[in-house]
């Protein structure tokens, strides 16, 4: 790909522009509040093709639809719970992906071939603004994982997207720079095919916030025989290899919450005041970590149980038990 496709202004005309392209087939990276995702017509068997191809992911993961309203949720989602109905009206827009029974818009090389379906509408105003632009030209959804090759760290800006993917995107693609990522992690997906909400994912709605809203208990399920492609052995991981809750040696990078100190000789890549700087500066850290060619970095996890348990999720995930 070349310069005139990473588009740093995002006017009206660029997005609509973005749009035309979406339909035409091709794909189009965007910002979203969590991380920025890798965009294709989701009712369009070869452009989803697309973004497998150039994520370098397994056809089998089942990808998020994005949509600009809950208004545009009956399109993909029938036998919708009283529950998730609440959830929506409260949370969308926002980092939240509810997983609800699939209408047949919702295809099989969408779903994984399960017979639910991931839905989203995100909290950024490029990103609605291309869905309100997609839709108006006929669109129903936009299919968007997060825009890494596979297992690797999401991208929380534009310049990470073409970090990723730039040797992989066609003269075609396009990349729309909304800046740097609100939230940081990926939304909390909630599955709501059974008689309570179940989180598959941790994210900025946590437990509490759903419980709130519904009324209901929330279950947290670690194992889920649903795939979702983070819960596989290694994901969310930088080139260095992370280590949790230790000493940091000479030589390593580390971060932690603000009031922790720094050993001498350590590198401190980062180090946030609250979990929500926390969570936004995590990625971006760990890709520094790695343009420093700095081979180990070490994590103190933050401890609480809103953003906190996403925060750990994908931290145990980079670490792989380390
Ligand atoms: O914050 C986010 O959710 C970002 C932004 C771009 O919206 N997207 C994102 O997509 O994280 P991705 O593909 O990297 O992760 C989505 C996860 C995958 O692990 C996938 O397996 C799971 O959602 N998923 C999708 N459809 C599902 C379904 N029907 N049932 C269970 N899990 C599903
Ligand atoms: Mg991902």
């Amino acid at each position: 790909m070349n310069n005139s496709q990473f588009l740093s202004k995002c006017t009206a005309d660029v997005i609509d522009n973005a749009a035309a392209q979406l339909i035409a087939g091709h794909l189009v990276a965007f910002p979203t509040e969590t991380v920025y995702g890798l965009g294709a017509d989701a009712s369009n068997e070869e452009a989803v093709r697309r973004i497998y191809e150039v994520k370098g992911r397994p056809t089998d993961h089942p990808l998020i639809v994005h949509i600009s309203s809950v208004n545009s949720l009956h399109k993909w989602a029938s036998d919708i719970p009283e529950y998730a109905i609440k959830l929506a009206r409260d949370y969308w827009p926002g980092p939240m992906t509810l997983v609800l029974k699939r209408t047949s818009e919702a295809e099989n090389f969408i779903t994984g071939g399960q017979d639910s379906v991931a839905v989203r509408v995100p909290n950024n105003s490029v990103a609605i603004s291309l869905l309100q632009a997609f839709e108006s030209k006929g669109g129903k959804g936009i299919a968007a994982p997060s825009a890494n090759r596979f297992g690797h760290v999401s991208p929380t800006s534009a310049q990470d997207v073409f970090t990723e993917l730039g040797n992989y995107l066609s003269i075609h693609d396009l990349i729309l720079d909304g800046g740097k990522c609100a939230i940081g992690i990926e939304s909390t997906i909630i599955d709501c095919t059974k008689e309570t909400p179940q989180i598959l994912r941790p994210g900025a709605i946590t437990p509490a916030m759903i419980q709130k809203s519904t009324g209901l208990e929330v279950l947290i399920e670690d194992k889920s025989d649903i795939r979702v492609s983070g819960n596989l052995e290694k994901h969310y991981a930088p080139q260095a290899e992370v280590f949790l809750d230790q000493i940091p040696k000479a030589g390593q990078a580390f971060i932690a919450l603000s009031d922790i100190a720094t050993p001498e000789g350590v590198v401190r890549i980062a180090a946030p005041d609250t979990a929500e700087e926390f969570s936004r500066i995590l990625y971006e850290s760990l890709r520094r970590g790695d343009t420093l060619g700095i081979r180990e970095v070490v994590v103190i996890q933050p401890i609480g149980y809103g953003i906190e348990i996403g925060i750990r999720d994908r931290l145990n995930k980079a670490a792989q038990g380390r």
